[in-house]
């Protein structure tokens, strides 16, 4: 499902460059025509939109697939980071791409998400200069997403697909669990290709009825003097502007990702004393704890949102340290304890082996990530305060 809709990624955007004018003055007015005088402009545009926005679900629904299954562990180690490093240009495909319609919408998000990298220690106000090549977002930073979105990230994204298929091929097809009938082996054609065949259809037509009834947002032009309130970065970073909600900028914006990222390369090289056994979650007691650890993990994220919201606020209770250990290092311990805790529980209740408990850790974190973001995306409205859905 990936690969096939980065080929619609492909296809669409083609056609959308046909039109599309990278420059201030005329980028906006362009998707304008394309929308209201190109025959199935705003079709294709809509196919686009929708299909960057499955992408990122699905490569993400890809990921927890292959990590449930443990197909991340030996050989396959190198086509995990490899997936990672694909997630990374989906998402900055995805990134580049909503700056190109030039309204408001897109010039804010662009502007939070990119002021998250200052946050960076030493390096980060430079870093962000560059990448939007000037103080603020302008007519560079709008020509420079336009040739990374349309050129050089298809290019790397083609080429890491052709190297990670060819990986699934090296380690001998995918990981099937060991001792299952699923190990016995048919033909491709019929089995593999109808079956495939149906899902791409269903797929197709999903994608066709969400660009048929829902239309890609397009705000005003862009108006670098009039913010917009609330300013929320692309949904797929509502989860690190909410962390902002929570914690001083360096371990929201900086240190916690930063973690985060190390910690998902470096799983498959730890030592596991028990190779995965290709079954969905391992073991029995391997989808027990899942199931703890995904029920603990929405009670205890649910319920700190709504402490930092409303009760406890670390930098007025100590309002003699430096914001950088009241609102951060502080919680921040908290939240490794409560992580800590958990482990040393779930382990001994279940008598967890380490691909057991990566995975109750692992579920733990995620859903806590998923909460977030959906907190991010749905549930912040005005001045970034908590709001239901319905008033937003
Ligand atoms: C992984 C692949 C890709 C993803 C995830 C992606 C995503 C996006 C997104 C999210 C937008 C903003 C659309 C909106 O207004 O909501 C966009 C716009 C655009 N993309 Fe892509 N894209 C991809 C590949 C391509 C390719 C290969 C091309 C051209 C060769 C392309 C050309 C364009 C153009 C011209 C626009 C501006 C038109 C518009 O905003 O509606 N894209 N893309
Ligand atoms: C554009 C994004 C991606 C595409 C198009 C893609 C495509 C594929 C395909 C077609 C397979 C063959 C087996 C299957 O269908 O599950 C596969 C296997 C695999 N992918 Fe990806 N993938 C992407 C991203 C990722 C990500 C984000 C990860 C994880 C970090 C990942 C890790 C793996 C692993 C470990 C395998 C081997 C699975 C096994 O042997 O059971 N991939 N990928």
């Amino acid at each position: 499902m990936a690969a096939l809709l980065i080929v619609i990624q492909f296809l669409t955007g083609i056609m959308l460059r046909f039109y599309y004018e990278p420059f201030p003055g005329l980028a906006y007015d362009s998707i304008v025509f394309l929308q209201n005088n190109v025959l199935f402009g705003r079709l294709i545009r809509n196919i686009h939109h929708w299909s960057g926005v499955f992408l990122v679900i699905i490569t993400f629904l890809h990921l927890l697939r292959t990590f449930l299954t443990g197909a991340y562990q030996s050989p396959r180690q190198v086509n995990w980071i490899i997936g990672l490093l694909l997630l990374a240009l989906v998402i900055f495909s995805n990134f580049t791409g909503y700056l190109l319609p030039w309204d408001q919408l897109a010039y804010w998000a662009i502007t939070v998400s990119t002021s998250i990298l200052s946050y960076i220690p030493l390096i980060g106000n430079s870093l962000r200069e560059f990448i939007i090549a000037g103080n603020e977002v302008n007519a560079d930073t709008l020509l420079i997403f336009y040739n990374l979105h349309s050129s050089v990230l298809p290019i790397l994204i083609l080429l890491l697909m052709a190297y990670h298929f060819w990986r699934v091929r090296k380690a001998g097809g995918v990981k099937v669990p060991n001792n299952s009938d699923e190990k016995k082996i048919v033909p491709t054609y019929p089995n593999l290709v109808y079956k495939e065949g149906v899902v791409a259809l269903v797929l197709i037509a999903v994608i066709l009825v969400f660009a048929v009834f829902a239309n890609a947002p397009l705000l005003e032009l862009a108006n670098p003097n009039y913010s917009l309130n609330p300013t929320k970065a692309p949904w797929y970073f509502a989860g690190i502007q909410e962390l902002l909600m929570h914690f001083h900028p360096f371990f929201a914006g900086f240190f916690i990702p930063l973690i985060a990222v190390v910690l998902i390369s470096y799983l498959p090289f730890l030592k596991y004393n028990d190779e995965a056994s290709g079954k969905w979650f391992h073991s029995d007691k391997g989808k027990k704890s899942a199931i703890v650890s995904s029920i603990f993990a929405l009670i205890v994220t649910i319920t700190l949102v709504i402490l930092s919201e409303y009760l406890i606020n670390f930098e007025m209770l100590l309002p003699s340290l430096p914001a950088f250990i009241s609102n951060g290092l502080i919680p921040f311990a908290i939240l490794v304890l409560i992580v800590w805790l958990f482990y040393k529980v779930i382990k001994k209740k279940y008598n967890l082996s380490l691909t057991e408990s990566v995975q109750a850790i692992f579920i733990l974190i995620i859903t806590s990530f998923i909460i977030l973001t959906l907190t991010g995306i749905f549930f912040r409205g005005v001045d970034m305060a908590l709001t239901l859905p319905w008033n937003l």
